[in-house]
């Protein structure tokens, strides 16, 4: 996987650093809800997979600094090509984005003329390429919505998230096979056991979470939709069905409230830790500010395909986030 850090950083304030190169670069800091709390307790912004590509296109930074995977930096640089985008870590991937390789999609394409691609933000920029429209898991109901019912569609690559849409809103989208490896982990035998221990306490689950997790949820939604859940729901307690990096919010803004991390097969929820998000550090963080790299760089003409489908992306999912979020009354 990625090399370590070899640097000597002992006995540097990480935190100060950090926030002096963010100044002398003119440099926006980026983080999803699935990093490190060290990580998002420094950033400009926190958000999930549509609000940081938003913040992305209307940035006035010289430099965006993603804290997240590479599909999101690689979005932050279609939208805002004239911007440096770093990413502390090349490696962090996605598994979504990896069982999805653009020749076998273009096959899959190919196999079906009438259909249109409507695809999950969490694939590489050569799908965006491939696809007309692109969705994140809070603007995926606004958008299906908006596409005549009588359109063929195929969805790609979560076949969860597809899955979910299609039995939310009747629709027979094939779907392409991919999971995404962290909400494939969730047991439901352990979930089942933890909701016994913590009874009334309600499940909200991310819409990755295959149908045996989101069957037992009362809540289904993208991380904003979830925490936003968490802000306004009755109980003390929450079972949380999603990366659990994104408790930390939910602890900032709620202390009182009781927040478990829905578990594995092993009991505890250390399996669904993501592994990508988990490779960004603070050390790594310094080290892209300080020296402008790992940088995205993009071929003009795939980043101007790529952007087609993203730009249709924004414009149909207009409004407010969470307006058109997955949530389940
Ligand atoms: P959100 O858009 O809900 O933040 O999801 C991103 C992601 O990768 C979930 O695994
Ligand atoms: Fe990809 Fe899953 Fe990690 Fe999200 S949590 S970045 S979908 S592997």
């Amino acid at each position: 996987m990625t090399a370590p850090v070899r640097e000597n950083l002992t006995g540097l304030d990480l935190r100060a650093e950090i926030d002096r190169l963010r100044k002398e670069r003119n440099a926006v800091i980026l983080a999803h809800y699935y990093q490190k709390p060290e990580i998002q307790d420094l950033a400009d912004f926190v958000g999930d997979s549509l609000e940081l590509s938003r913040k992305a296109a209307d940035t006035d930074a010289d430099v965006i600094a993603f804290c997240g995977v590479k599909f999101m930096a690689e979005t932050a640089k279609i939208l805002s090509p004239e911007k440096i985008v770093i990413l502390p870590d090349m490696d962090a991937g996605c598994s979504l984005e990896d069982s999805c390789p653009p020749e076998q999609f273009a096959r899959f394409r190919a196999q079906h003329p009438d259909h249109i691609a409507l695809t999950y933000i969490n694939c590489s920029a050569a799908v965006k390429a491939l696809s007309d429209i692109i969705v994140t898991s809070s603007s995926a109901e606004t958008i299906i919505s908006q596409i005549p019912e009588d359109q063929p569609i195929i969805f790609g690559p979560d076949r969860h998230l597809g899955g979910y849409l299609n039995r939310k809103f009747g629709r027979e989208m094939l779907l392409w096979p991919g999971v995404c490896i962290v909400h494939e982990a969730f047991s439901e035998t352990e979930l089942l056991k933890l909701k016994a221990q913590h009874p009334g306490a309600p499940v909200a689950a991310h819409p990755e979470c295959p149908p045996h997790i989101v069957d037992h949820a009362d809540y289904v939604g993208s991380t904003s939709g979830i925490l936003q859940f968490a802000k306004t729901f009755p109980g003390d307690t929450l079972i949380v069905a999603t990366e659990p990096h994104i408790i930390h919010q939910m602890e900032l803004a709620l202390p009182e409230k009781n927040f478990i991390g829905a578990p594995g097969a092993d009991g505890n929820c250390n399996c669904n830790i993501c592994p990508y998000m988990a490779l960004n550090t603070m050390e790594k963080l310094y080290i892209a500010l300080r020296d402008l790299q790992p940088r995205i760089e993009m071929d003009e003409e795939l980043r101007l395909a790529a952007r087609k489908s993203l730009d249709r992306m924004l414009e149909m999912a207009s409004g407010t986030v969470g307006k058109g979020d997955l949530g389940r009354a």
